[in-house]
Formats: C-alpha cells, sequence, structure tokens
C-alpha cells in the first residue's frame, strides 16, 4: 500500500489544541512564534531521542543539517510541530502520512518524538489522544496506525494507553499498533462521499 504526504484537503486542516499542546504544520508555527525551525529541530533531535528511530533521524545535527532534513521531510510526509501553549516552548515533532484504504477513506500512520527534556510528563500521550481526537473530527480517516520498534517500551505504552491494539505479525522488527476511527463504510462509497463532502 502506497504512503503519501498527506493531501491538501486533509493537510490544511492538520492544526488541533489539547490541554497543554498546541499542534500545527511546522513552518506556520514556527512562523507565528518567530523561531528558527531548523533550531528548534536540532535541539530536538539528539541521539537519545533518535536512537530507535529510522537511519534519518538518528544522530545529532547542526542547524545547517537540520535546514536539509527539513526539506527531506517536507518531501516526503506532513510534519506538525508541538507546542506547550503557556511557554510557547516547542516540545515535539509529529510526521503524519496517509495510505489510501478505499477510493474515499484512509489510513494515517504517525510517528512523533518528543523533547528530551519533557520526556515522562505525558506529552506524548497528550498529543496522540489529541491526533486520534483529530482524526474522528475529519471525515475519510478509518484507521490510525503507528509503527513502533517492539525495545521502544516508552512509546509502546503511549499507544496502548491511547486505545491502539498491534495488528499483524511483526515485521522488519518493527510492530504496527492500530486504532479504529470509524467502521469502514460497508455501504459503498456513497456515504464516506457524502462524509468527505461536509
Ligand atoms: C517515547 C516517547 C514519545 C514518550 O514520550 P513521553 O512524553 O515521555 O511519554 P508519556 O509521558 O506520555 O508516557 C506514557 C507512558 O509511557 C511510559 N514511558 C515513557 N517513557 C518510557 C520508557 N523509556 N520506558 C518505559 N516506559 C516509558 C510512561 O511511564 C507512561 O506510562 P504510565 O502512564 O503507565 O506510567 C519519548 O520518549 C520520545 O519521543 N522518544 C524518542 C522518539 C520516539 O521513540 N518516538 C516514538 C517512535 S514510534
Amino acid at each position: 500500500m502506497a504512503v503519501r504526504a498527506l493531501s491538501n484537503e486533509v493537510r490544511s486542516v492538520c492544526e488541533f489544541e489539547t490541554d497543554r499542546l498546541r499542534v500545527a504544520p511546522w513552518h506556520e508555527i514556527a512562523q507565528r512564534l518567530e523561531v528558527d525551525l531548523a533550531q528548534v529541530i536540532a535541539r530536538m533531535l539528539t541521539v537519545r531521542a533518535t536512537l530507535g528511530l529510522p537511519e534519518s533521524w538518528q544522530g545529532e545535527h547542526t542547524v545547517e543539517s537540520a535546514s536539509d532534513w527539513i526539506d527531506d521531510r517536507d518531501a516526503e510526509a506532513s510534519m506538525l510541530l508541538v507546542v506547550e501553549s503557556e511557554s510557547g516552548q516547542p516540545v515535539g515533532i509529529v510526521v503524519l502520512a496517509e495510505a489510501p484504504i478505499s477510493t474515499t477513506e484512509v489510513d494515517i500512520r504517525i510517528g512523533y518524538l518528543i523533547d528530551e527534556d519533557v520526556w515522562g510528563q505525558g506529552m506524548a500521550t497528550e498529543l496522540v489522544l489529541g491526533l486520534v481526537a483529530w482524526a474522528r473530527r475529519r471525515p475519510g480517516i478509518r484507521t490510525v496506525t503507528g509503527g513502533v520498534d517492539p525495545a521502544n517500551r516508552g512509546s509502546v505504552r503511549v499507544l496502548e494507553k491511547c486505545g491502539f491494539d498491534p495488528i499483524g505479525p511483526p515485521n522488519t522488527g518493527a510492530h504496527e499498533y492500530q486504532l479504529e476511527i470509524r467502521s469502514p463504510s460497508v455501504e459503498s462509497g456513497q456515504s464516506a462521499d457524502r462524509r468527505l463532502d461536509e
């Protein structure tokens, strides 16, 4: 199944708030906060935080390498920045992509990284619950899926706490966890088409 960046229609509205967090497309939010996105990313992508992540995320980044890294991510996915509302501090990154399930429904694939400085404060759980609530408000999203290395106990726990269940056999060392947002549209595309038009 092909995975691609979010369609423009979904991307343009991928913005939400939770009790403590504001989440929005990373360039937009960096501009609003008047922060240099490359600096923010270089700070967050530490060796420790990226250890179990795909190779392209790993290692230490300078502001220059982070700038290239941002371009690479923009080319393959929809990227969000997570900001702590009270302090205005960026505290995380979200990567979103979509895989079509039918002509009217998609699976949203999520990935996330929380700034080491705020680990253990429930931020990831709050973020993923916020993402799920956002997906429930959007038409056309049937499932949300996160791929996670089983050794990443923190991330597995986050997904479990948010109601995700493991699916299928483990492949390439990573488990997939999925949450059904809405039941498949059984009667054909008609009902789903109507939802997409809402
Ligand atoms: C994994 C990660 C997202 C967790 O973020 P966080 O904000 O610290 O998570 P939370 O505070 O919401 O914790 C949620 C649960 O996970 C547990 N947890 C968090 N980190 C853990 C760890 N390293 N080992 C075991 N459990 C952990 C918490 O105790 C909590 O469970 P509890 O409520 O039962 O006590 C964060 O450590 C991170 O960004 N790591 C690097 C990037 C990464 O791994 N991303 C996920 C890729 S799939």
